[in-house]
């Protein structure tokens, strides 16, 4: 019986592809969808490469709908360099199958109708699609039984700019508005993130079993091949998984937390806001118990490290 009637929403990305690999590899997920959005790339390739990834899956029964190209203000700010501008660094086959013809909001929204026992969001890009769900169709929240967030910088450096992180900053008003009105939610920000890495050396040491974990494993190499001064990889997007499938992968402290959109300095930071819902904010990793999740998924072990 699985457990978590789940919707992906994503930039497929480096770590949102890995991430999504372990979801489909993952006995307790239902997964009713992927919806996409403008991030890492453009929405068209993003789009692309989650019809992709779940053909190279077999999974063409999981539909993906497409969402939002820009954010609320401004466009995205894509991030070729990190994720190539194929946005996966390692070429798959064209996709055959093509996206539904509602967008990500109307899906999220019928999805959510059609959980008789609530569905999980997980949340691996801009909060974009989100923060329009909020808008359009508040009354749907009423069966998220939880939204999982990759996003935000709470006590530690951004990886954007000196206190903001990739997916809130991308679309700072949307973040504002989902974590001031959605929850229960959890945040995994890059505090705990940055604890979820592989070294270059690790990569040599990479063991992987299984269509799904070959792959992740390839998209791994590939990474570290592009840019020899790359030493860590993060897992940004594969620990929200993580934590979506098992809550006791991190520790996690619980406050309010609203974004910054006055102060140029610190526009986009996630900072304390004790009116707002708490939300479940990372903090302390379990890194044995997050690489042994990788490895019960994927069959992706980096030796001596489980
Ligand atoms: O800051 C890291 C986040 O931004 C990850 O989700 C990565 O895929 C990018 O979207
Ligand atoms: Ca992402």
């Amino acid at each position: 019986m699985q457990e978590h009637r789940v919707v992906i929403d994503t930039d497929p990305g480096v770590d949102d592809a890995i991430a999504i690999l372990m979801a489909l590899a993952c006995p307790s997920f239902e997964i009713v969808g992927l919806t996409t959005v403008g991030g890492n790339v453009p929405l068209a390739r993003g789009t692309r490469n989650g019809l992709a990834l779940l053909e190279y899956a077999g999974r063409e029964d999981i539909p993906v709908a497409a969402g939002a190209a820009r954010p609320y203000r401004g466009s995205f700010r894509y991030s070729y360099r990190f994720h190539t501008p194929n946005g996966i660094g390692r070429r798959l086959p064209n996709p055959k199958t093509r996206p539904v013809e509602i967008g990500a909001v109307e899906f999220l929204a019928g999805a959510l109708d059609h959980a008789p026992s609530g569905l999980t969001v997980i949340a691996l890009g801009p909060l974009t699609n989100l923060a329009l769900l909020l808008e359009r169709y508040p009354e749907s929240l009423e069966r998220l039984n939880l939204l999982v967030v990759m996003g935000g910088a709470v006590d530690v450096p951004g990886n954007t700019t000196a206190n903001a992180e990739f997916n809130i900053h991308s679309d700072a008003y949307a973040a504002n508005l989902v974590l001031s009105r959605m929850s229960p939610t959890t945040l995994v920000e890059l505090g705990a993130c940055r604890q979820a890495a592989i070294t270059r050396e690790d990569v040599g040491n990479l063991r992987s079993s299984g269509r799904l974990g070959r792959l992740a494993a390839q998209i791994l190499a590939n990474w570290f091949a592009r840019d020899e001064g790359r030493r860590r990889f993060e897992f940004y997007d594969p620990l929200t998984v993580a934590a979506a499938i098992d809550p006791a992968v991190m520790t996690v402290r619980r406050t309010g937390l609203r974004v910054e959109l006055e102060d140029p300095e610190l526009f986009g930071a996630t900072l304390p806001d004790y009116g707002n819902p708490e939300a479940a904010v990372s903090h302390q990793v379990d890194t044995e118990r997050f690489f042994g999740l990788l490895a019960e998924t994927l069959g992706l072990r980096v030796q001596d490290r489980i």
